[in-house]
């Protein structure tokens, strides 16, 4: 057991299903968190979830962890919401939106009413969304909301260049950004290879015979990667857990590490009043900085065809 104190580094999760558990089995193994808290509405879940965990104990840095209740938003670190309905036959993507945004709205009230100084991370879909919904309900700061954004994807981006190029994936630089989902784009203008840019490093690379297709070709395998998981074993949750592994280590070890989660976007390129992902600099305070970059116009524009249809979404909740 760890004792319990105010120092201690504390993440709660809020649903204990594939994603959120393959988290919490990743952060129990990273030694990032002294108190991981599972809480899911299906409580034998969580119990189960916590109990086949514990019993891994002897094989991971000490951690405690525990079933929880919403009495522990109020001194955690970090909250991070995987909660979610599943889509029910018949039922809409509008139905499913409104419901999703309803499960997160009431658990980002319950986490700012608790008093909890921490910061809230959300992962339930569509995340650029619901970090919108989770903002406004729980009246906090921009800074202290973020969602997981395309973290993800931009760790997928990594893979497919690394594999293309034949070089170590940690030697690849490079950001997905926008919507997470099927607007996103590759950030190519930021795309280095050892400090390469990609456009001069991989047409010299052996293993290009058409550079502009295999661009195309590799963007297209990024968006198209949860779609392809998704038909293979229904859902996802290894690369989504570790990119909440490593979120979690930029706030709990305040490493100021520039990743491409989504924030609330207040006149940056142009945009305003939206949740989308862009570079940030992530803290133990949340979002310290956007980073603004120079992009191209191209660019620019697939970020403002993300922030058009994360609106209309945000709109539609409204309607
Ligand atoms: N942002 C990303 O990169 C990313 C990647 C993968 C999945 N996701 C999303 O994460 C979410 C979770 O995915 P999953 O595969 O774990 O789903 P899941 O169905 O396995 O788990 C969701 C859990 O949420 C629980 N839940 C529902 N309402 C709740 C409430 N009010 N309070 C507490 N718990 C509640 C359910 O009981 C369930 O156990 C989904 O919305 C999914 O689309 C996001």
């Amino acid at each position: 057991m760890v004792e319990s104190s105010k120092q201690n580094r504390k993440v709660v999760i809020v649903g204990a299903g594939a994603v959120g558990s393959t988290y919490a089995y990743a952060l129990a193994q990273s030694g990032i968190a002294d108190e991981i808290i599972m809480i899911d509405k299906n409580g034998d879940l969580a119990k189960g979830q916590v109990m086949d965990l514990v019993q891994g104990q002897p094989f991971f840095p000490t951690v405690d962890i525990r079933t929880g209740t919403p009495e522990d938003y109020s001194d955690a670190q970090l909250v991070v919401i995987t909660a979610g309905a599943a889509q029910r036959p018949g039922e809409t993507r509008l139905q499913l939106l409104r419901k999703n945004a309803g499960i997160v709205g009431s658990i980002a009230d319950d986490v700012a009413n608790s008093g909890c100084g921490g910061v809230m991370v959300v992962v339930s879909n569509p995340v650029d969304v619901l970090t919108w919904v989770a903002l406004k309900s729980s009246g906090w700061n921009r800074s202290r909301v973020l969602g997981s954004g395309t973290v993800l994807d931009s760790a997928r981006f990594r893979h497919f260049l690394a594999r293309h190029c034949g070089v170590d994936v940690h030697n690849v630089h490079a950001y997905f950004l926008g919507e997470h989902g099927d607007s996103e784009f590759a950030a190519w203008s930021m795309t280095h290879v050892a400090g390469i840019k990609i456009d001069e490093y991989c047409p010299a690379c052996e293993n290009c015979s058409d550079w502009k297709e295999e661009r195309k070709q590799i963007e297209q395998h990024v968006r198209h990667s949860a779609y392809h998981i998704i038909d293979s074993k229904g859902f996802t949750q290894f690369a989504v857990g570790l990119a909440l592994v490593r979120i979690t280590g930029a706030i709990l070890r305040s490493q100021h590490s520039v990743l491409s989660v989504s924030t609330y976007v207040d006149g940056e390129f142009g945009i305003s009043d939206v949740c989308l992902s862009l570079p940030c600099i992530v803290s133990h305070d949340g979002i310290r900085q956007i980073l603004i970059s120079p992009l191209p116009d191209e660019e620019k524009a697939a970020l403002a065809n993300s922030a058009g249809i994360i609106k209309q979404a945000i709109a539609s909740l409204e309607g």
